[in-house]
């Protein structure tokens, strides 16, 4: 087993109500969380602050989902890095596939978002992956190398970065690669990530799967040498199933 904390992130999209976020929140508390692992809840903006509020005295840690590459300006409808901070965030997801599709983000733009990130004091967990179609044509490794290239400030290190691989096609979709398939795919990106930033970072910095984690399908995920935790999504919105995932870690 590494050395590595587990973390635990809960991607909630847009989904959410200030009822909602508050009551998943204390569930997630009550469980309470295994104490070896680290547990992050990420919110849409509106319910950060209450996300916050409710964590607070526990070890849940509250992210955003995005963020800006300015820290103040005429950029409307967005928001910085640094207001993230101010409200009590210590993580922000950057480059999520939902986000390069929808908003067009491309490598060099979640570059600067992470580094933003960085910059601001959170934790920028940066997401790769394949699409299917990349995957079928046997690309993936090359795909996530150019991603981890492109994406990855060198103001990187084990403590200001989280990278989350999640093949887009396992998003939502019920669907997940084999474990074999899974550790390859961690392993290359560990290699990418010394290559760029050297051995001492990639072996300290957390590479989360993401992509259809669920309770029953956690434990084996979570097992993998390369593996240091989950970035989820639908089984993050029930405490029980978030809970669930957590007790698997290893
Ligand atoms: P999912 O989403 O767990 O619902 O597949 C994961 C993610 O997109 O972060």
């Amino acid at each position: 087993m590494s050395a590595r904390t587990i973390l635990i992130a809960g991607n909630w999209k847009m989904n959410a109500s200030q009822e909602m976020a508050s009551g998943l929140i204390d569930g997630i508390k009550a469980g309470p969380p295994p104490s070896n692992v680290e547990m992050l809840v990420c919110p849409p903006f509106p319910y950060l602050g209450l996300a916050v509020s409710s964590a607070s005295g526990s070890n849940v840690h509250v992210g955003a989902q995005t963020c800006h590459t300015n820290v103040s300006g005429a950029h409307t409808g967005d928001v910085s890095a640094e207001m993230l901070k101010d409200v009590g965030c210590s993580h922000v997801i950057v480059g999520h596939s939902e986000r390069r599709t929808d908003h067009g983000e491309t490598n060099e733009q979640v570059m600067a978002q992470a580094s933003a990130a960085i910059g601001a004091g959170l934790v920028a967990v940066i997401c790769v992956g394949e699409t299917e179609a990349e995957r079928d044509a046997g690309s993936t490794l090359d795909v996530v190398a150019s991603q981890i290239a492109g994406s990855t400030p060198s103001s990187a290190t084990s403590d200001n970065t989280v990278i989350a691989y999640e093949p887009v096609w396992a998003i939502g979709t019920g669907r997940t690669p084999t474990t074999e398939e899974v550790q390859d795919v961690h392993a290359a990106i560990r290699s990418n990530i010394a290559a760029k930033l050297g051995q001492d970072t990639a072996d300290g910095i957390r590479i989360l799967y993401g992509g259809s984690m669920k309770p029953s399908n956690a434990q084996e995920l979570l097992a993998l040498a390369d593996v240091d935790g989950g970035l989820i999504g639908g089984a993050s919105l029930k405490a029980a199933d978030f809970l669930g995932i957590a007790n698997s870690a290893p």
